[in-house]
């Protein structure tokens, strides 16, 4: 007997030791990865496989006494058996680092986790909305600005965020459009890539966050604007419109998707093989891994698309879904389906490689606590240099709607001024809904900002409240229209002023996630109050806070000047003050169409002509409304800056060009006014004739450039077949010979305009 023991020990210990060297070997960082994972693998369970592909929220306080009860309790034993693969929302260097020691020291392969969390637009310190970033069109301050993201972020532990959200719509009703770049593919596409750089950095160093495209795919054309509603798209739409700014982040290296609540055409884009295996692990290559939106496995159940959890499981995983998002049904499922045989092993390990590929390429194997440090927390979260940051580029995302009689900027002294508006004295809106990490009432006011130009006499009112309870992530806002009584003290101070500057629009949380609306005015009684106060100075500049395109006809026709000054982040305050006073000249063109009534919607620049695109007959039988006319108010690329500009010789190098040569486009540009500024130079093109109909016109090309007072420069685009072709509806790239027409311009409506032909 004793001896029959020692050669069970002995044999344990050897299969230990085997084990154990094995194990090893996926240490071994000499060794390539693709073999690091391949020996990890080898050694894991099912139950570990199906672990890593498990993502929970840190519901619990992680540092605190272990939770004794409910899924809590479930959670925090699932980390320690190993059956996780990462956590969301989990943050700050105590708490990373306690969760992942479970993780590391006391499972049995030590897998490290992947900390996930919704940087969108900063982390403590908050930069513009992304919606407002992408009026800036400057890539460089943008990636800059995902950069500082990164750095807050990873400094408080994290090593993944969930953006850029680079869903392309064109529904203001929708509350996320703040969170994508607008409209436009061709300018996602460029500010995706900028995202993605920003965040995950040159190289993976510990300054790195993953980032990740959401939501695959076509989340912004949801039905009437409504959040979370069903998608019904053309193949042309996908392939031309929604997919491009996607691709243009797998070719950027980005590591991660999400995909999303909606259905495409009645499948949900979570269990939809066409998109996640055919398209971006398919057609694209991507090596990276997907996550799922949270709970959206689970929600393919109330879709009408998966009788049961172990269905939804099965779909999910079969389309390429790699993650579970808080829906708990892969760890509760799959190792069941996959030992029935009804889900294949190989599909599995397929999803488990490539999530252990990204922490290995993180470096997490080597240093799982490589985020983990308590000095770089404190010395970067919030300092000086990330707040110079951001108000460069609060400063870059302002976009000057009107300027009538030069009213802007104002005068530095002698000036008395009516400052007028609840979110004129905001210290919240400004940092948006998706600003979880970031304090209360931390943004500088406008009132604030305004305070630091000494010289004039400013006086503030509130007029009226926008909301009437306490904003919070969670909550509905709920919207005053019934309060007036502080309209006439705000009248007071107009009717005193030299100038009066009302900052009116909308609260944080009435756009992003779950907040659509059907109305795109001024909500509550603002409309009356700038009414009202109109009626005793007319001297008014209009800055708006919002986070959406707004429908604002009677301001634009009666206001003379309007700074549309979305959410700005952090140093919004300090920002907007500086624009209003001219020590920043505002440079930044619209992103999306603003249209002049709620049933424009949705409502774009690079629309189809349609059969009867104008008013031929002078009848009513051609496409418009017979109740407003059927453009933006404010079109896409639309801007103005103090000073002006001119454009002049428009040319293209030859008459006609045979496919594969650069088309070479040239135009002066001359800054004929009294202030240096920056403008943003936009080439469209229009193909007239197609085997699929073109869009009247598409953003091929922009160029950002800066003309002191008197100054013109020549600007030179190159044209390739890439810019000239389009995809059909089998998302085949084609290329067709014929004619062009090309518009160099100031915004996607007016420049000049030429020609040439592709043989
Ligand atoms: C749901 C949102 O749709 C997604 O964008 C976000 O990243 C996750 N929740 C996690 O918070």
């Amino acid at each position: 007997m004793k001896n029959r023991i020692k050669a069970y020990s002995f044999l344990t210990l050897i299969i230990f030791a085997n084990g154990y060297a094995q194990n090893k070997k996926h240490m071994d960082y000499k060794r390539p990865i693709e073999e690091r994972i391949s020996f990890l693998i080898k050694e894991m369970t099912l139950e570990e496989k199906v672990g890593q592909m498990n993502q929970y929220n840190g519901s619990w306080d992680v540092t605190g006494p272990k939770p004794e009860s409910g899924s809590n309790e479930e959670k925090y034993n699932n980390i320690k058996k190993g059956w996780v693969g990462s956590m969301l929302t989990v943050r700050g260097v105590k708490e990373v680092r306690a969760v992942q020691k479970i993780a590391v020291e006391e499972t049995r392969l030590g897998i490290p986790l992947l900390f996930g969390f919704d940087v969108i637009h900063g982390y403590k310190t908050l930069s513009p909305i992304p919606l407002a970033e992408a009026a800036s069109w400057d890539l460089e301050a943008i990636k800059n600005s995902a950069r500082v993201a990164a750095l807050e972020a990873s400094a408080s532990g994290l090593n993944w965020t969930f953006a850029p959200n680079v869903d392309i719509t064109n529904d203001a009703r929708w509350g996320r459009v703040m969170e994508g770049a607008g409209e436009d593919p061709y300018l996602g596409s460029k500010i995706a890539t900028a995202r993605v750089k920003g965040f995950q950095g040159e190289h993976f160093d510990n300054t790195s966050i993953i980032a990740c495209a959401k939501h695959f795919a076509a989340y912004g054309f949801v039905e009437a604007g409504r959040e979370y509603n069903s998608v019904d798209m053309s193949n042309s739409k996908l392939y031309n419109t929604v997919l491009p700014p996607f691709k243009a982040t797998v070719d950027a290296g980005i590591r991660t998707f999400m995909n999303s609540f909606n259905t495409l055409n009645g499948i949900p884009a979570t269990g939809n093989v066409f998109l996640q295996r055919d398209i971006l692990k398919g057609a694209w290559g991507f090596k990276g891994f997907v996550v799922s939106d949270w709970a959206s496995i689970a929600e393919m159940i109330t879709h009408g698309y998966a009788a049961n959890g172990a269905d939804a499981a099965r779909k999910a995983v079969v389309a390429g879904s790699d993650m579970d998002m808080e829906s708990n049904v892969y760890v509760t499922e799959l190792v069941k389906l996959a030992k029935k045989g009804t889900v294949k092993e190989s599909l599995i390990d397929d999803a488990v490689r490539r999530i252990l590929r990204v922490k290995f390429e993180l470096g997490l194997f080597d240093d799982p606590y490589k985020y983990c440090d308590e000095a770089r927390e404190k010395s970067n979260i919030g300092n000086k240099a990330n707040n110079e940051d951001v108000l460069d580029m609060a400063k870059k995302s302002i976009v000057l709607l009107k300027n009538d009689k030069n009213l802007l900027p104002l005068k530095k002294s002698g000036a008395k001024i009516a400052l007028i508006g609840a979110l004129a004295n905001d210290k919240n809106s400004p940092l948006g809904s998706w600003r979880i990490a970031a304090d209360d009432n931390t943004a500088v006011s406008v009132l604030e900002g305004m305070q630091q130009y000494k010289n004039n006499v400013l006086v503030y009112e509130q007029g009226t409240d926008v909301a009437l309870n306490k904003q919070s992530f969670l909550d509905e806002v709920k919207i005053n229209s019934t309060d007036f009584s502080g309209f006439e003290a705000a009248k007071k101070i107009a009717k005193e002023a030299d100038v009066v500057v009302m900052v009116l629009g909308e609260i944080g949380f009435q756009s992003g996630e779950g907040r659509s609306r059907t109305e795109l005015d001024l909500p509550g009684n603002q409309q009356q109050l700038l009414e009202e106060v109109y009626k005793v100075n007319p001297n008014i500049v209009l800055v708006l806070n919002n986070g959406r395109p707004l429908a604002l006809p009677w301001a634009a026709e009666h206001i003379p000047a309007i700074v549309e000054a979305w959410q700005l982040g952090t140093q919004s305050g300090n920002a907007i003050a500086q624009v209003l006073y001219g020590d920043y000249n505002p440079s930044g063109k619209l992103p999306m169409s603003f249209p002049r009534n709620v049933g424009q919607c949705p409502i774009y620049y690079n629309l189809y002509n349609t059969g009867r695109p104008t008013d031929k007959d002078n009848n009513v039988f051609w496409s418009h409304y017979s109740d407003v006319e059927k453009t933006p108010l404010y079109p896409f690329g639309y801007g103005l800056s103090y000073t002006s500009f001119a454009y002049k010789n428009l040319k293209i190098a030859k008459p006609s060009f045979q496919k594969g040569e650069k088309i070479e486009v040239s135009v002066d540009v001359t800054n004929t006014g009294n202030f240096d500024g920056k403008e943003i130079v936009q080439l469209y093109i229009n193909d007239p004739v197609a085997s699929l109909v073109r869009p009247i016109k598409e953003l091929k090309a922009f160029e950002l450039i800066e003309l002191k007072k008197g100054e013109t420069k020549t600007i030179h685009f190159v044209l390739s077949d890439e810019a000239l072709g389009f995809y059909d509806n089998d998302g085949k790239f084609l290329v067709e010979s014929g004619l062009f027409n090309i518009m160099v311009g100031w915004n996607s409506n007016e420049g000049l305009s030429s020609k040439f032909e592709l043989k």
